[in-house]
């Protein structure tokens, strides 16, 4: 069975809760958009491109309810997560069927087929790319997870080895919440692709000595110029591969493109809990007076990407902004804006 990491039924939002894996399986059931903004602020639902679609799904419920107008049950859920262009991205497509007195249900359906297709086809043009890569690695999860199906970076993976490829992936742990080493690991291990999680601060020496022939990672939010946010330690490694020769690709669907920001500078970067840090698990790791910090994203400068695998094919840096003339969503309500340092919400 594919993975899936929500699903809408009977009135329902069903995800499968982030939190619990890989330990347990546990599966939320929402009805109200209150829920769905909270699943979402503690990555219960993840990943750019599925907390769109849990959006979506959250602007149907809030529509049932009757208690809130668009803008109140949009505003519920832009207050959740703000480095994303996806969740944006998905509001603003339920929002203005909603205004407009369409079938909201039916909006975020196609609103979900969408992205589950786009990601298909992320697969299917990115694959060639790995075929003289046979180690490859990732960083967070940019898996089905993370997508709804089939995934951002993980997708040229899986066709790649639907193809016969021979792959071999290195999974960066990714503190503090190790979305590597629980959900990265758990997507491959139930497909049997081969993998190795390894500390986050291991990944140069890997790059560094050889033993990597690609990286390949998903996003939050791509400026015009290319430059992209995405978990906290993916500047290190495109730094990494850059001064060791290794290409570096970001794969995403157009909801994660935000064609109305120049560069990478104003992406708001979130900050989250310090606890998150602190702790591993739920266990106190530092001395109970310890401070700490925690931005969830960095922002990459694009001279260190390779080249962006879309739906639409592989896209080098230089040529991306006459891409997104022509592809990128464009927002009635902007997604917001930051300092370029972190943002607490
Ligand atoms: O904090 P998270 O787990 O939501 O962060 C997720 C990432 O950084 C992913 O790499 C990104 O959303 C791309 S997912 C296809």
């Amino acid at each position: 069975m594919p993975v899936r990491a929500l699903w809408f039924r009977g009135g329902a939002l069903y995800l499968l809760d982030q939190r619990a894996l890989p330990s347990r399986t546990v599966v939320r059931r929402l009805t109200r958009v209150e829920q769905v903004a909270e699943a979402i602020r503690t990555l219960t639902v993840r990943g750019a491109p599925a907390i769109g679609v849990a959006a979506a799904y959250g602007m149907v419920l809030a529509h049932r309810q009757g208690r809130y107008r668009p803008d109140r049950a949009a505003a519920i859920l832009r207050a959740t997560r703000p480095t994303a262009y996806d969740l944006f991205v998905g509001i603003e497509t339920v929002r203005a069927s909603w205004v407009a007195g369409e079938d909201v249900l039916a909006a975020a359906d196609a609103y979900r087929g969408k992205i589950v297709e786009e990601c298909h086809r992320i697969g299917t043009a990115g694959a060639p790319l790995l075929a003289d890569a046979e180690r490859v690695l990732t960083h967070c999860n940019a898996g089905a997870l993370a997508t709804v199906e089939w995934g951002t970076a993980l997708a040229p993976i899986r066709v790649a080895r639907e193809r016969g490829a021979h792959l071999f992936v290195w999974v960066d742990e990714t503190r503090p919440l190790l979305q590597g080493s629980r959900l990265t690991a758990w997507e491959l291990a139930r497909e049997r692709i081969p993998y190795a999680v390894i500390a986050d601060n291991a990944a140069g020496h890997y790059l560094a000595t050889g033993q990597v022939d690609a990286v390949l990672v998903g996003a939050d939010r791509i400026a015009r110029n290319g430059d992209f946010a995405n978990k906290i330690g993916t500047y290190e490694k495109a730094v990494v591969a850059h001064e060791n020769g290794v290409p570096f690709y970001v794969a995403a669907p157009w909801s994660t493109f935000d064609a109305a920001r120049p560069d990478g500078g104003t992406i708001p970067v979130e900050e989250r809990d310090p606890d998150e840090v602190l702790e591993l698990g739920g266990r106190r790791l530092a001395p109970v007076s310890s401070r700490a910090r925690n931005p969830a994203f960095d922002v990459t400068p694009a001279r260190f990407v390779t080249a962006f695998i879309t739906s639409d094919g592989v896209v080098r840096p230089d040529g991306l902004a006459r891409s997104l003339s022509r592809r990128a969503p464009r927002l009635a309500q902007p997604a917001p804006t930051g300092t370029g340092r972190t943002e607490r919400l």
